[in-house]
């Protein structure tokens, strides 16, 4: 095995050359196409990102029109889709719901060019997201409107009363800034498992559904919901924070602080601290309070004066304050990692789309370490 280096989680293994995302994991910098993200998220709309991500430059007026015209030409499920969603359990989980839908989208149509399948996903999607939360709430699903941004129409036919587009600007703007924060992060475990199925040239749609199951675990996307869930454990069982920081730091607990730790970020997440100043401006703006933001600061403060977090430079991530947002937004814990996956399919697509007109890629195949028997004779069972 001598030519086999031994790399788990892969840590220092490039799998591709990229021109899409740049992090700096020192200096906590984030850049889309060499675009700094604190720029993009001030400055233009999710669909831009969108653009940007997938056919790398800003769009001028003519092509974003082109484009949002296209996604509202393909915003609506077809009827045999709205009939699967309704024939899965009621309490499914939106991101397997998700997952579900995804991989059978493309079945509803004739095989087609790499653009159009690519407009059509992203096109759904928030149809998608939208319906799995009427499902659960048993409320009727509303059209997708011609002529709203993708933020507020998902927000409409998410929480709306009738197909009259209606939403409030505060809703559409923190959706859409929150979505480009999470629109690519280069190499995580959901984009490289785009990449993998993707390089065994498997269709967009099975590539993209893969990654929804990645993003869904607790060491990933899922961890915003965890983050929530955790703050409120904590507050139900009266638990101090220096109690859980406690639990936290004892191996054998297997209890992680959700929300922390980076595999590339040593000192900052830049996009914790845009989240964490959105939501005192959010909260401010709408007049809310939460006591889960509350306790999210107290917790940071906490865990980064304790030497276990120092010393491993643990910091909160993209997930530890998302969660306060969107509860305050009005949407539901368990549809936050779904939230997620609004936000980041731009960059899968992106990336996968990458690996695909890159001459130097092949189907992905890791080599291992082989740990086990050497070469041993069967007995028969009865001696077994
Ligand atoms: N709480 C407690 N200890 C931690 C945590 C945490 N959240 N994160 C890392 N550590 C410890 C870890 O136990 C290890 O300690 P030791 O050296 O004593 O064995 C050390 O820090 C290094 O951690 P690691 O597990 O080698 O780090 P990794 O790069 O393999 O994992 C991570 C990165 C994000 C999976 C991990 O930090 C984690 O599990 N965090 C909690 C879940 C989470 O918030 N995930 C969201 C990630 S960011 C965006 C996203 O993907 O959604």
């Amino acid at each position: 095995t001598g030519a086999i280096s031994y790399d788990p989680g892969y840590g220092s293994t490039g799998s591709c050359k990229s021109e899409i995302t740049f992090i700096d994991g020192e200096k906590g910098i984030l850049r889309y196409r060499g675009y700094p993200l604190e720029q993009l998220a001030e400055g233009v709309s999710f669909e831009e990102v969108m653009y940007l991500m997938i056919w790398g430059k800003l769009p001028n007026q003519a092509e974003l029109d082109g484009f949002n015209a296209k996604l509202a030409e393909h915003a609506e499920l077809p009827e045999g889709i709205v009939a699967v969603l309704d024939n899965l359990p009621k309490n499914a989980h939106p991101m397997t719901v998700m997952q579900t839908l995804v991989a059978t989208l493309g079945d509803y149509y004739e095989p087609a060019d790499e653009e159009t399948d690519i407009i059509r996903l992203l096109a759904k999607s928030k149809a998608l997201a939208a319906y799995s939360y009427r499902k659960q709430t048993g409320k009727e699903y509303l059209k997708p409107s011609k002529g709203a941004s993708f933020a507020g129409d998902f927000a409409h036919m998410t929480f709306g009363t009738s197909d009259e587009y209606k939403v409030s600007d505060v809703l559409e703007a923190s959706l859409d800034s929150l979505f480009i924060l999470h629109a690519d992060h280069e190499q995580n475990c959901s984009t490289s498992t785009a990449r993998m199925i993707g390089s065994a040239q498997a269709s967009l749609y099975a590539s993209i559904s893969g990654a929804i199951g990645a993003l869904s675990g607790p060491l990933h996307g899922g961890a915003n919901q965890k983050v929530i869930e955790m703050l409120e454990n904590i507050r139900a069982e009266g638990r101090s924070l220096e109690d859980h920081i406690e639990l936290v730091k004892d191996k054998s607990s297997d209890v992680k602080l959700m929300g922390f730790g980076h595999r590339v970020y040593k000192n900052f997440d830049p996009r914790a601290r845009i989240l964490k100043k959105s939501a005192d401006e959010l909260f401010a703006d709408l007049g809310v309070e939460d006591p889960a933001l509350d306790l999210a600061k107290e917790l940071e403060k906490v865990a980064l004066e304790d030497e276990y977090f120092v010393k491993r430079r643990l910091y909160p991530n993209v997930d530890f304050y998302s969660g306060t947002i969107y509860r305050a937004l009005g949407i539901p814990t368990n549809m936050f990692t779904v939230m997620f996956v609004l936000g980041r399919l731009p960059g899968w697509i992106a990336q996968w789309k990458e690996m695909r007109d890159d001459a130097d890629q092949r189907i992905h195949r890791p080599r291992q370490i082989y740990i086990g028997e050497n070469e041993r004779n069967v007995t028969p069972i009865s001696e077994r």
